[in-house]
């Protein structure tokens, strides 16, 4: 799949723009503060229905403006697809696909499959448990429907049973009954958490020893209360621990406090990783789930690569301009002396919000 045009209306630095793509490498150089990650931003917008860096969806309308609206155009399995986004300052939105509406949010991710990496994934490595538990929940519900809804659902219930939590007196019962619909999304959530997990860690174990000339060897493991355990089992598990919950106000077990653990050669890199091992290793996790997607989409994903190249040394960035060199990466930088022998590569030039 790969994206032709991109139109912006009001977004961000944006006024109107047209913006043209190659199924190749797309590079955007510019200053600082010029525009370049908008341009990744509307993408990831197309695709998610929502931006990974704003708060509110009024955010990315221009500061002069009332609306902003976002018309992208892309090729998937050689037919034409279209993608519009329009949010207002009433915060009235709306996403079509193709002229249609989408009303569940759920029926659109994972029409346009796209991978982000920008300076802040490295989060997933040296961050908080949330960021890897979003690093496979975002793979997860581009793969499959009906986890993003079993997720959503599962979200709902949890906030429903915190409220209660908070209460002075906690009716049990109705937690119970809670804990009927949330262990049932868990069961789904956790095989396929633990699915993708494994098939994750066979596409990393290659790339890992690709790029560090089989020096490091990678593992990932996931943590959680729930693998293997029945509908029944997991129910009865979070039965038995509601009266921890009460103590604390807050539910002490659930797919919330799952995370996924990633060893370099045995060790814990997030604790005991040098800076190069912990981008290395995120090289290695993006690669894997551009695989991944390969392998279960049967379409090949477009790359969104934001102002990546400075963290990378030349090793690293040669291995992945070689890697890329087929398919459509659209790449941010402000200093493109990294391009040197590059095949099927566009450049241009981002200015004040203005792309040439
Ligand atoms: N809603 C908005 N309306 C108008 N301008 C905005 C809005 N939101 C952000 N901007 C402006 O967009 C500009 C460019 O943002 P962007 O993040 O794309 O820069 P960049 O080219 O990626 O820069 P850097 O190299 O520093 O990452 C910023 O100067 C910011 O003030
Ligand atoms: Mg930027």
């Amino acid at each position: 799949m790969y994206i032709e045009k991109v139109n912006l209306e009001n977004f961000r630095n944006y006024e109107s723009q047209e913006i043209n793509f190659i199924n190749g490498i797309n590079l955007f150089v510019g200053n600082n503060a010029q525009g370049k990650t908008n341009i990744i931003e509307s993408i990831y917008v197309s695709a998610f229905g929502k931006s990974y860096r704003a708060s509110k969806d009024m955010e990315l309308i221009n500061f002069n403006k009332d609306f902003f609206r976002i018309n992208l155009n892309y090729k998937k399995n050689n037919i034409n697809s279209k993608i519009e986004i329009f949010v207002d300052k009433n915060n009235r939105k709306s996403i079509k696909e193709n002229g249609v509406k989408i009303s569940k949010i759920a029926d659109h991710v994972g029409s346009l499959l796209v991978i982000i990496f920008s300076p802040d994934s490295l989060d997933i490595v040296k961050g908080s448990p949330s960021k890897r538990r979003n690093f496979i929940d975002v793979i997860c519900s581009q793969l499959s429907k009906s986890y993003l809804i079993a997720y959503q659902e599962y979200m709902k219930c949890l906030k429903l049973k915190n409220a209660m939590l908070k209460k002075d007196i906690v009716d049990k019962d109705y937690i119970y009954i809670l804990h009927e619909k949330m262990s049932e999304d868990i069961y789904k959530i956790v095989r396929s958490r633990n699915d993708i997990i494994n098939k994750l860690l066979k596409k990393s174990k290659i790339i890992q020893s690709n790029l560090t000339n089989n020096e490091e060897d990678i593992d990932l493991i996931y943590q959680t209360d729930f693998l293997n355990k029945s509908k029944d089992e997991i129910k009865m598990y979070l039965d038995e621990h509601l009266y921890i919950d009460i103590l604390r106000k807050s539910s002490v077990k659930g797919i919330q406090r799952d995370d996924l653990l990633i060893n370099i050669n045995g060790e814990d890199v997030s604790k005991y990783g040098s800076q190069g091992q912990k981008r290395t290793a995120l090289l290695t996790l993006k690669l894997a789930n551009f695989e991944v997607f390969i392998d279960e989409k049967d379409d090949i994903p477009i790359l969104l690569l934001d102002d990546i190249m400075s963290e990378l040394d030349s090793k690293r960035i040669s291995f992945l301009l070689k890697y890329i060199e087929n398919y459509q990466s659209i790449i941010t930088t402000t200093d493109a002396s990294f391009v040197k022998d590059v095949k099927n590569i566009v450049i241009s030039s981002v200015k004040c919000g203005k792309v040439e």
